[in-house]
């Protein structure tokens, strides 16, 4: 797309049934932060919306449980969730809700138009009923075994590990969660939406994104498509949801499936935005830079975000929101023939909790509200270690140890003491004014200088960042963006140490002028740099060095000279050991409540390793994969997890070292059967060179065994 006039920004709508953790920020919402506030930091037009989602089954379930009604739930997780958003510095332009007035209109409005475009199929089917609860069964009302991927605890909607968007049909040994019974299947009325019909067009579209989306997402879309896509409901029997406009015949007791009106509701909460710009009554507190950039617009304007080709749209989620967003909700808007599809949508993916998936029943999680407030005012060092270890393009984890380290050494040692270290020094020599400003002799005289960093190099690297910064936020790669401005950081601190102006201050005064000079605009860069990622570091930086600034410069001389800046501040101050062992206490202790309490234990089940992406038959055809057998094997010097083996593969006996010796002594494998890929180019490993790969499996446990053709050949193909 050429470049944009505008931005219209979303982040996935949390269900409003429990608080935030580590893995929704992880997910979603530091990225959609991130690009946000660096494009109105640029001067763009953008707008940044998201809300609870109080809909759907999540909602009604945790009613139940907690024996209270849906509307309470709502009331208390949504103020929960939006306070603590606050807290952290989300800065949204409006967070809103699924159940004001404006949605239902805007849902309902899109269901009218949707049936207006025949987009609709009206099928009665037979669906799952709890003949106890006298109720339908779906999405959540239903769990059973993935037919795709085994996970025993799929929703009647989807299955969370694979993906997988599903009917309750499909679902194998269903079971109702409401009681538990086996359900029956009765004859019911739904709507349909006909996403066979727009598989053509979704095709073509997502085309257009194979070079510019993360390789998960395009996979997994391309993955749907092949597969065919099929005609889904978009209503459901339930008394908590929108109702289906009631016009419609039949529509008594039908509510809108919540993902038709979930994303819907990034449009409504658009609408309402505007609707508050217009009456000038809207809250400020939370969003950054708001006034200049959209102030004095109309309730209309919200077209220009959703509906005007120059608009690019990026909806941030994560990675078990993908169909939703990629697939459904854009066939969608295109079938209303008046929306804008997304441009990009870079979900991330999961990030795990000290080896163990994230889970809110099992109590197994970082909860915002709590880190906020046990750790007030450290906002900034979660957002940072969150980012560092943003799962963009993997899962990942999150370990306290890790936060410590990352905490103490990454953003203590290097950016803060380095950003103290330099107005400190300015507080030493000047009094805590900037010096003067770099005179042509002063140049010439510190280039004789021998210190291998130059001043020249530094104002290079300040230029090289702040363009590499913003060309990866542009392609959603944040977390080398925040590694870029550290490195400036690493080399501002070196620039120092290796000039050693408290030791030159004595004999050349005019070099440690310039020397100051260079660092403290360093500094000031760090400060607008950091803007989008550590926002609240950036303003305390700022409030050292007594500057404000509220936009995006590339010139690099961001501090004039004569400015007195403030006295330091410690920007991070350490994490103590007890502070991480009060954590990891806490987590032993959800740990030895679940172990009590008996609870699920198929949700503590390790996860399953990620499905690769798919593969072509051609590709899977390039392996030569033989039957062999073990003949030899001895250890490798100096390497405890490598063992030699002499393998016989039929046609010759081959080297082959393998990375087992941590599961197996040498003599209890002679004479086992094994398969080996013969054809892998040779390696060579601690000089050895290996001759191909033999196969294992690994359990969940980390436990090795070997793929084994027993009775066979040595020799013989495996295909
Ligand atoms: O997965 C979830 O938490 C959903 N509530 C996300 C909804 S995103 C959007 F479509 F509203
Ligand atoms: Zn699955």
């Amino acid at each position: 797309m050429s470049e944009p006039k505008r931005y219209t920004i979303t982040a996935a709508l949390p269900y409003a049934n429990g608080p935030l953790h580590i893995g929704h920020l992880a997910g979603a919402y530091i990225a959609a932060d991130i690009y946000a506030r660096f494009l109105r930091l640029k001067g763009e037009d953008v707008i940044f919306v998201c809300g609870s989602d109080e809909h759907g089954a999540a909602i009604t379930i945790k009613a139940k449980k907690e024996n209270t009604t849906p509307r309470e739930i709502v009331d208390k997780y949504h103020a929960l969730i939006r306070s603590s958003f606050e807290r952290f510095g989300i800065a949204f332009d409006i967070y809103h809700r699924t159940t004001e007035p404006v949605h239902y209109e805007t849902s309902q409005d899109f269901f009218r138009i949707l049936n207006d475009k025949k987009a609709f199929e009206v099928k009665e089917s037979e669906q799952y009923y709890d003949e106890d609860a006298k109720q339908f069964l779906a999405d959540r009302y239903i769990t059973g075994t993935c037919p795709k991927c085994g996970n025993e605890n799929a929703y009647g909607d989807q299955c969370e590990r694979c993906g997988s968007t599903l009917s309750p049909t499909e679902l194998i040994n269903p079971k109702s969660t409401i009681s538990g019974n086996k359900p029956v299947l009765k004859r019911t009325k739904h709507w349909f939406l006909k996403l066979n019909e727009y598989q053509e067009e979704i095709a073509k579209w997502l085309d257009t994104k194979k070079d510019t989306w993360k390789a998960h997402v395009f996979g997994q879309c391309k993955s749907w498509l092949d597969a065919g896509l099929q005609p889904r409901a978009m209503t459901r029997d339930l008394d908590w949801g929108i109702p289906v406009p009631p016009e419609f015949e039949g529509a008594k007791g039908k509510v809108l499936y919540v993902w038709l009106d979930a994303p819907i509701g990034y449009i409504s909460a658009t609408k309402q935005l505007f609707k508050e710009i217009e009456a000038t009554k809207f809250d400020f507190a939370y969003s950054n830079n708001f006034s200049n950039r959209i102030k004095n617009r109309k309730a209309d304007d919200w077209k220009d975000y959703w509906q005007s080709k120059d608009t690019q749209l990026v909806h941030f989620i994560g990675k078990d929101n993908i169909v939703f967003h990629c697939i459904t909700f854009p066939a969608i808007l295109k079938a209303t023939g008046e929306f804008i599809l997304p441009e990009n949508v870079p979900a991330n993916e999961f990030m795990n909790l000290e080896g163990d998936k994230i889970s809110t029943s099992r109590n197994w999680a970082v909860w915002l509200h709590e880190y906020l407030d046990e750790f007030p005012g450290r906002e900034d060092e979660l957002r940072y270690v969150l980012l560092a270890n943003m799962p963009e393009n993997r899962d990942s984890e999150f370990t306290w140890q890790d936060f410590q380290n990352r905490v103490n050494n990454e953003l203590g040692n290097n950016l803060g003491n380095y950003i103290k270290r330099v107005v400190d020094l300015t507080y030493r020599f000047y009094s805590g004014y900037v010096p003067t400003k770099i005179s042509a002799d002063d140049v010439l005289y510190f280039q004789k200088q021998a210190s291998p960093v130059k001043y020249i190099e530094i104002f290079d690297a300040i230029s090289e960042t702040k363009k590499k910064v913003a060309e990866l936020i542009k392609i959603f790669r944040f977390k080398e963006a925040m590694q870029q401005i550290m490195e400036l950081s690493s080399l501002g601190n070196r620039f120092l140490q290796e000039n050693e102006p408290w030791k030159l201050i004595k004999t050349d005064p005019e070099v440690v002028e310039l020397i100051m000079y260079t660092s403290l605009q360093i500094t000031a860069n760090l400060s607008m740099l950091l803007k989008p990622f550590l926002p609240r570091t950036a303003e305390r930086i700022e409030h050292m060095l007594n500057i404000k600034k509220e936009n995006w410069y590339e010139g690099n001389i961001l501090l004039a000279s004569g400015t007195k800046i403030n006295e330091s501040e410690i920007l991070f101050p350490k994490i103590e050991d007890e502070q991480v062992q009060q954590q990891l206490d806490k987590l032993n202790k959800s740990k030895m409540d679940n172990t009590t309490a008996g609870n699920d234990a198929t949700e503590n089940k390790p996860q399953i390793s990620d499905l690769k992406p798919e593969i072509t038959f051609d590709d899977f055809s390039k392996l030569d994969i033989r039957t062999g057998k073990i003949l030899e094997a001895e250890k490798v010097e100096k390497a405890d997890k490598l063992l030699k083996l002499l393998v016989d593969v039929g046609f010759e006996r081959r080297t082959i070292v393998s990375g087992i010796a941590e599961h197996f002594k040498p003599e209890e494998i002679i004479g086992k059967d094994v398969s080996v890929i013969v054809n892998l180019a040779p390696r060579k490993l601690k000089g050895i060179e290996s001759k191909g790969m033999i196969l294992m499996a690994e359990d969940e446990t980390g436990k090795l065994y070997f793929v084994q053709a027993s009775g066979v050949n040595a020799g013989s193909v495996i295909r």
